[in-house]
């Protein structure tokens, strides 16, 4: 048994940067399912976005976010995060880290996606996430204040009998049970997209931070808007990795084998259309069996810009210098979550969620490129900064509530999750439907969804626990999918594929009553 007074689940950008801020005056420890360095933040590739360019301004850069959702933003959120934006370049400047500069020794700006300015600040080309990753990793860890425990998942939050959150129960590879008293507890585990077959994630981001907040008692809100990234390297019918955004503001052209442009009279930004648009056009291409490539010739410094890309491409046998990338869309990111404020703070006392498995609103039905490793920086530090200011609780609230939990209760035979992603992929992914749906939500409750909802997970292999947590997180994922009856965003139904007004500012929310009865 272990206390603490901060316990963060997961180690992405937000994570890190709630630790180093609460850690100056708490004890914090950082528990990560695998290793400290599988995170979505590690793999980015654009940038961070922030307008401090001569001729940008924060209310161009909030515009281009909420045209960019769909106007299914929480504006007050949209505004904070953005207007704290060069701020938090210059934090980060002045503590180290370095961003990549012109020939002229000015910021180098990168394009992407629905960006109407040049705005996306990049370290070592195509590298961000994993240089920003690697500097505050070396701050945390030079931090007496901060423990890092890698291999092992959070299978339970603990409750005490006022309903607030005391800590986690962990498990390692061995299954082995760990419990972690905690003061403040936050969920930073990152959102969803290895769920699908296709998907820019690392293979641990399956939701499970998510089913476990719910099942504590939080809110969750627009799970069906899943973002599709529309390019990943695609090789073998498999998803190889991201190629960022920035390949087509540097001037990369989508284009079939014949050298058709795909983008041709699509949207009046082409191939820098918001994502969604970019992604539907190329899934249409791939359905009809039409591959789709991203031509890169007008890049001639594609390898010094790009270089991680362009090993990525050589690691699977596709060479940069033909200048032709196939690609396919995949899962990307969850603009939905577990419902927070602007501190992090969820509807259970002392349970915070932050970065992608917080829902703040900031993004709407669909996020504009390179606004969530920013949104991991700004709220991470409101949220560590609040931690930082609280009182601790007194001994006696460390009290377990020992919940009603179906001891015996198993699911019948719990599927594959090769099977789930695949069904994922084909039923609740960039083009939807009822009748798809339907039969998703069907197989999902085959494997009763309730008595996974009340299962003990102490007394079970963590495998089998994983998959539970993956099969609730799908089940969300698909209940509002089948919920929303229009295409907003993200979020696109072929039987009702326009935006609709009766649906505008309607959220869809998940709690655990939602799931009972
Ligand atoms: C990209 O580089 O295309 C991804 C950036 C992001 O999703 O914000």
């Amino acid at each position: 048994m272990v206390h603490t007074d901060v316990l963060i689940i997961g180690s992405g950008i937000a994570a890190l940067q709630t630790a180093l801020e609460a850690a100056i005056e708490k004890n914090v420890i950082i528990i990560t399912k695998s290793i400290v360095r599988n995170s979505n933040s590690y793999l980015a590739q654009g940038g961070v976005a922030a307008s401090v360019a001569p001729m940008d301004t924060v209310d161009n850069h909030v515009e281009d976010t909420l045209a960019a959702g769909c106007r299914h933003n929480n504006s007050q959120a949209v505004y904070e995060v953005i207007e704290k934006a060069p701020d938090a370049i210059q934090d980060l400047i002045e503590s180290g880290f370095t961003f990549d500069y012109d020939a002229e020794g000015k910021l180098a700006l990168g394009l992407e996606g629905a960006h109407g300015e040049r705005r996306i600040l990049h370290s070592k080309g195509d590298s961000t996430g994993k240089e920003l990753i690697e500097h505050l990793l070396n701050k945390v860890q030079q931090n007496p204040n901060i423990k890092i425990i890698e291999n092992q998942m959070a299978i339970k939050l603990l409750k005490n009998v006022h309903g607030e959150c005391i800590g986690a129960v962990c498990k390692d590879g061995e299954d082995t049970a760990f419990r972690y008293f905690a003061h403040h507890t936050v969920l930073a585990a990152g959102g969803c997209g290895a769920l699908y077959e296709y998907t820019s994630n690392s293979p641990e981001i399956t939701g499970s931070g998510l089913a476990l907040a719910l099942k504590a008692g939080a809110e969750l809100a627009d799970m069906e808007f899943i973002q599709f990234h529309p390019t990943l390297l695609f090789v073998d019918g498999e998803t190889k990795g991201l190629i960022s955004e920035a390949v087509r503001g540097e001037g990369a052209r989508l284009v079939t084998d014949t050298g058709y442009e795909i983008m041709n009279n699509v949207h009046p930004l082409r191939e820098l259309a918001p994502r969604h648009i970019v992604a539907q056009t190329i899934f249409s291409y791939l359905e009809d069996g039409i591959p789709v490539y991203l031509d890169i010739a007008a890049i001639t410094d594609f390898e010094t810009r790009f270089p991680s890309i362009a090993a990525l491409c050589e690691s699977t046998g596709i060479h940069v210098s033909r200048g032709r990338l196939p690609v396919a869309p995949g899962a990307h990111f969850l603009m939905g979550g577990i419902k927070t404020d602007l501190k992090g703070r969820t509807a259970v006392p002392f349970l915070y969620a932050v970065g992608e498995a917080a829902c703040t609103g900031v993004h709407g039905a669909n996020r504009l490129a390179s606004n969530s490793l920013l949104e991991g920086l700004v709220i991470g530090k409101n949220l560590g900064m609040l931690l930082g200011q609280q009182t601790l609780r007194p001994q006696y609230t460390f009290q377990i509530h020992d919940e009603e939990v179906i001891e015996t209760l198993r699911a019948p035979c719990l599927p594959d999750i090769s099977e789930l992603k695949s069904k994922m992929m084909k039923h609740a992914g960039i083009m939807r439907n009822d009748h798809d749906l339907t039969c998703l939500i069907n197989w999902l409750e085959s494997f009763s969804i309730d008595s996974i909802l009340h299962a003990n997970y102490e007394i079970m292999p963590l495998e089998e626990t994983n998959q539970m947590l993956s099969l609730l997180t799908a089940y969300m994922i698909a209940g509002s999918a089948i919920e929303r009856l229009e295409s907003r965003g993200s979020h696109c139904r072929s039987d009702f594929p326009h935006e609709k007004e009766d649906w505008e500012g309607k959220m869809i929310s998940w709690n655990v009553n939602r799931l009972t009865n």
